[in-house]
């Protein structure tokens, strides 16, 4: 009998570890033959620790398992949730990216190579470097870190630009809140990062690439260092890449906790060892990246998404979506929510759908009141703004932003003006300091919010005037971007900033 138990730091928070234990120590009691395999997480979050039980006739779950419920599920009298990919939450999803996240053992090379690993790059390796940029090109893939540029055009930059020398950096500083998914990913399926970056390496003539990964994601690091190791053992990385002849070869860096390095010219000073403070672009990254070189800089999700590309095929990839989003977006939803987690889905759902049908409401069961999507710099959209697909233009037309689908979830007991202080506080505290409309419009933003708490009826349309200054002033998009939650808290709830006002009175 095989029993999955995850090793995802999320399931793992919530005592995955110890109902491990606890099988192990019971399957030897009963002198019963059990291999106990940690894999990533299915993303069901509400559902961890997520135990699966394969007796030979597909695998089961249980969940949430606590140790004390062992006894009974080895005796086969604990409830089970059935066959697990027939899960609604499974079934209802377009597994690309995160097709192995959950059912492989993360550190098994074998395994992956079972589940379609590898297969992407050895396609690519066959190659012309301009036919696997015009691969990336034709399956519309945009940068899933926010922003999301056509990463077929930024490979192409990077392929076009002359230097001995190249860089694929990965940018795994996964700072919004409400967002998982790089992480998942990284203890749940790191070859495919890695097999991702080898691809881009391949692809624009780059030897060498680093993730640059946050310092508060120590299982990450865990898996992705010893993962980098092993795919180094068995020749997917080094000198000659699957005994191509290319050589692609990468470390893991780790950050220091600043918000800021996730953007990408600070993320290059930190990698280069300097203060982490924004660079003026141009020049892009892309022509005078990492150490002045050339350098592909992408998110964790766009890297881990190209060997299914490759596997599969661009067409494949671009047949799914909605516009110009092309292919599947990795929705990270979080908050006030009954059933938060990850769900890969083509783009074009409407946010009610993923709140409501997906996420099932609220978990305080409470009325929805605001969903912030697109991390602490997205707009709060009100249930007005249900009907918006999620697709990049779609979003951008109703005033928020997807950025990296990090989804945070309100009920009608949130008091926005408090939130929309929260956003100036975090982009005063967060800010560099480079650039004047951030590190002084962040400090006056939190005053103007006081004082439109305290009842002065000048102070929103100074705010809003603010606002203005820091979204055209600002050298990045944490000063630039501040402005979205803040002015979409004081347009679509007025009633939270005039009660205020007349609490004053
Ligand atoms: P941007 O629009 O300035 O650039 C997007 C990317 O395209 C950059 O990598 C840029 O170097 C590249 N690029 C632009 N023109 C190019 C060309 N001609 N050739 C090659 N490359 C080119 O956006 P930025 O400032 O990099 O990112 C802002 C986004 O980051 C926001 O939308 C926000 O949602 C997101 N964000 C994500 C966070 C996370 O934790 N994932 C945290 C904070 C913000
Ligand atoms: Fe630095 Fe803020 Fe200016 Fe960005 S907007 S460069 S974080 S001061």
């Amino acid at each position: 009998m095989r029993i999955f138990v995850p090793i995802d730091s999320a399931a793992r928070a919530v005592g995955a570890d110890a109902v491990a234990e606890a099988i192990a120590r019971e399957a030897e009691a009963r002198d019963i033959d059990v291999q106990i395999t940690r894999t990533g997480t299915r993303g069901m979050i509400w559902l961890e620790p997520l135990v699966e039980i394969d007796a030979g006739e597909g695998r089961v779950g249980f969940g949430p398992v606590a140790p004390e419920d062992v006894p009974a599920l080895l005796d086969g009298r604990l409830d089970s949730l059935g066959p697990v990919d027939d899960l609604d939450w499974m079934r209802r999803q377009t597994r690309l990216t995160f097709a192995r996240c959950g059912v492989i053992d993360p550190l098994d090379l074998d395994d992956y190579r079972a589940h379609g690993g590898l297969a992407g790059l050895r396609r690519a390796l066959g190659m012309t470097r301009e036919a696997i940029v015009q691969e990336v090109t034709d399956s519309g893939l945009r940068g899933r870190g926010g922003a999301g540029f056509p990463t077929g055009i930024k490979w192409n930059t990077v392929m076009q630009a002359e230097a001995a020398q190249k860089y694929i950096v990965c940018n795994a500083d996964e700072g919004d809140s409400g967002t998982f998914a790089d992480r998942m990913i990284m203890e749940g399926d790191p070859f495919t990062l890695i097999e991702g970056m080898a691809i881009a390496g391949i692809g624009v003539g780059a030897t060498r690439g680093y993730v640059y990964l946050r310092s508060e994601y120590p299982d990450a690091i865990a898996a992705m260092t010893r993962a980098v190791g092993i795919a180094r053992q068995n020749g997917v990385l080094g000198g000659s890449v699957l005994g191509s002849g290319h050589a692609f070869d990468m470390e893991i860096r780790t950050g220091a906790g600043a918000y800021v390095c996730g953007e990408e010219t600070s993320l290059l000073n930190s990698l280069e060892g300097k203060r982490g403070v924004v660079r003026a672009k141009p020049p892009l990254p892309a022509l005078e990246g990492f150490l002045g070189k050339p350098t592909v800089v992408n998110n964790v999700i766009s890297l881990a998404t190209v060997p299914v590309i490759f596997e599969k095929g661009a067409a494949h990839y671009a047949g799914f979506g909605l516009g110009r989003s092309r292919g599947t977006v990795t929705l990270q939803i979080a908050g006030n929510v009954a059933r938060g987690g990850l769900f890969e889905t083509a783009f074009g759902l409407t946010l009610g759908e993923v709140v409501n049908d997906i996420g099932g409401g609220t978990a305080s069961g409470r009325p929805v009141k605001a969903v912030q999507v697109g991390g602490p710099l997205g707009a709060y959209m009100p249930v007005s703004k249900f009907d918006t697909p999620m697709g990049y233009e779609e979003f951008d037309g109703a005033g928020g932003l997807i950025g990296h689908a990090g989804l945070v979830v309100f009920d009608d007991t949130a008091d926005m003006l408090r939130m929309a202080r929260f956003a100036m506080e975090f982009c005063a505290i967060e800010s560099c300091g480079k650039c004047t409309p951030c590190r002084i419009g962040a400090v006056r933003g939190v005053e103007t919010i006081d004082r439109i708490a305290a009842g002065d009826p000048a102070a929103a349309d100074l705010l809003t005037d603010l606002c203005e200054t820091m979204k055209d002033g600002s050298l990045c998009a944490l000063g630039g971007f501040t402005p979205f939650p803040v002015m979409s808290a004081l347009t679509q709830f007025p009633d939270d900033f005039a009660c205020r006002k007349e609490a004053a009175e």
